[in-house]
């Protein structure tokens, strides 16, 4: 342990941006008074001890043995980000080639143009993927419906980089911000035809057809 601790501590940082958290958002999770301690242990000056790593695990949603082996999944290098507007043109156009991809004409969804207008200004939350130089690989947001619903929308992946979890990643941040959020059911609905993937994903993520088009999750 004492001489890995710098390597668990990297893997602590990488699994904690992965699932989108700054420091001071874990550090509060954990129950830290600020986030010294948790700068600390991912740079591997102090050690952690077993009760900390496991609360660590919990809140990563991840296998405590994960901090050993360093092998988070088989995921891409990525990370998620919530929505900043320096990211809008690259997002669109990587929502434009996902488009492409499925044989459809490419056009811009109009609420991509103004993500702070049309979710964040109302309470919604809009999610990027980046890739480490920083170039946008996913995109997801959510809506409301109702107090107790939230809806997913523009989920979308960089085509080359389908079925490496990113999606899965995108997916897993809405559902644990808005069940934190109080939301009790989560749906989605779906495209057009060419989107046949989109129903076999949130099929495999435990969603349900509860009408046409319509799938549903309660969480
Ligand atoms: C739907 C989409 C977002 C899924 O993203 P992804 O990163 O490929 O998804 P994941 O790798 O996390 O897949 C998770 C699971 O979903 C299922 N799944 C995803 N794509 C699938 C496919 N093409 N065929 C069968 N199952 C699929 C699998 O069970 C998969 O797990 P596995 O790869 O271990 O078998 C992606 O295909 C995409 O961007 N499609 C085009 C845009 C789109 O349809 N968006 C939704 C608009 S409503």
């Amino acid at each position: 342990m004492n001489k890995n601790k710098k390597e668990v501590g990297a893997t602590i940082k990488q699994i904690r941006k992965e699932r989108g958290f700054s420091q001071v958002e874990l550090s509060k999770k954990m129950g830290f008074k600020d986030h010294t301690a948790l700068t600390k242990i991912e740079t591997g000056v102090n050690d952690v001890n077993s009760e900390t790593l496991m609360q660590l695990a919990k809140i990563l949603d991840v296998h405590v043995g994960t901090f050993f082996t360093g092998k988070t999944s088989a995921l891409p290098n990525f990370k998620i980000k919530q929505y900043d507007d320096c990211y809008r043109d690259d997002m669109i156009f990587m929502v434009l080639c996902a488009k492409d991809a499925l044989k459809k004409i490419p056009t811009i969804n109009p609420d991509l143009l103004d993500i702070q207008k049309n979710y964040l200004n109302k309470g919604d939350m809009f999610w990027i993927a980046l890739n480490e130089n920083n170039r946008v690989i996913g995109c997801v947001g959510y809506e409301t419906i109702n107090p107790l619903e939230a809806r997913v929308h523009r989920l979308y992946i960089k085509p080359e980089l389908k079925r490496q979890g990113i999606g899965g990643a995108l997916l897993d941040t809405v559902l644990k911000y808005v069940k934190e959020k109080g939301y009790k059911k989560i749906s989605i609905h779906l495209g057009d035809e060419k989107y046949w993937e989109s129903k076999l994903f949130y099929k495999a993520k435990g969603f349900v057809e509860t009408e046409p088009r319509i799938l549903e999750k309660a969480i």
